[in-house]
């Protein structure tokens, strides 16, 4: 019997990650963003997104938990399982934005360190920045900003990170960010110096500041 993959030649792209670096003005990254909610993982990923695109002229996209939930993941809930599953695909979603040369910015809850471990090791370490949005609860319960805590709190919503289901702090993370004592600003700036520093920022494009 014949083989079915007979006369299968893997054609090399023409275009590699070495001419999207030159033609973009930057390598491919993932920032994963980590952290309890309300912890402000939203908050530094979109004032880093302004910031790529403002002042690099950087090629971004940011998956945002909320937003990825209500589409694509819209029939997960908040069992482990279901998170897993939730963080799977978007670790496959943000590997494939990465292969198309974006500088990707992820902001979930992701409270399990293997699934982490999963995406980073799916996505490759040089690409995969695990940035943990290291807020204690107690800030983010005072702030609660869509009184999600005061419903768990009060036994209204199950299985409510931080209060009645775990989250694991990263153990090596490649950027802490203490969004209770630094301010927007000085995370972001943290986020840039540090996508310069691994060279994924090559200033090519830089606008000003
Ligand atoms: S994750 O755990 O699977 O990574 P994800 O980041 O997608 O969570 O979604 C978290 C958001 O869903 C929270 O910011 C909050 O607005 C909402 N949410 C609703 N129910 C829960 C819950 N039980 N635990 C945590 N967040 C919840």
């Amino acid at each position: 019997q014949m083989k079915k993959n007979q006369n299968i030649t893997p054609y090399l792209p023409a275009i590699d990650q070495a001419v999207r670096r030159l033609t973009k003005g930057h390598s491919s990254a993932v920032l994963w963003f980590t952290g309890l909610s309300g912890s402000g993982k939203s908050t530094i990923a979109n004032s880093v997104e302004k910031k790529l695109v403002e002042s690099y002229c950087a090629h971004t996209y940011l998956l945002d938990g909320d937003n990825i939930r209500n589409g694509i993941n819209s029939d997960l809930g908040f069992s482990l399982s279901d998170r897993s599953e939730n963080i799977r695909r978007v670790g496959e979603i943000a590997k494939l934005m990465a292969d198309a040369g974006l500088i990707v910015l992820t902001a979930f809850i992701s409270p399990l360190r293997v699934d982490r471990d999963q995406c980073r090791a799916l996505i490759g370490t040089d690409t995969f920045l695990e940035i943990f949005i290291d807020c204690p609860l107690e800030d983010c319960t005072a702030r609660d900003p869509k009184g999600l805590y005061a419903k768990a709190q009060a036994g209204e919503i199950l299985e409510f990170t931080g209060v009645s289901s775990p989250y694991e702090a990263p153990t090596r993370p490649d950027l802490i960010l203490k969004t209770n004592q630094q301010t927007i600003e000085a995370c972001t700036l943290n986020v840039i110096e540090i996508l310069t520093e691994r060279g994924i920022l090559t200033g090519k494009h830089k606008v000003n500041g």
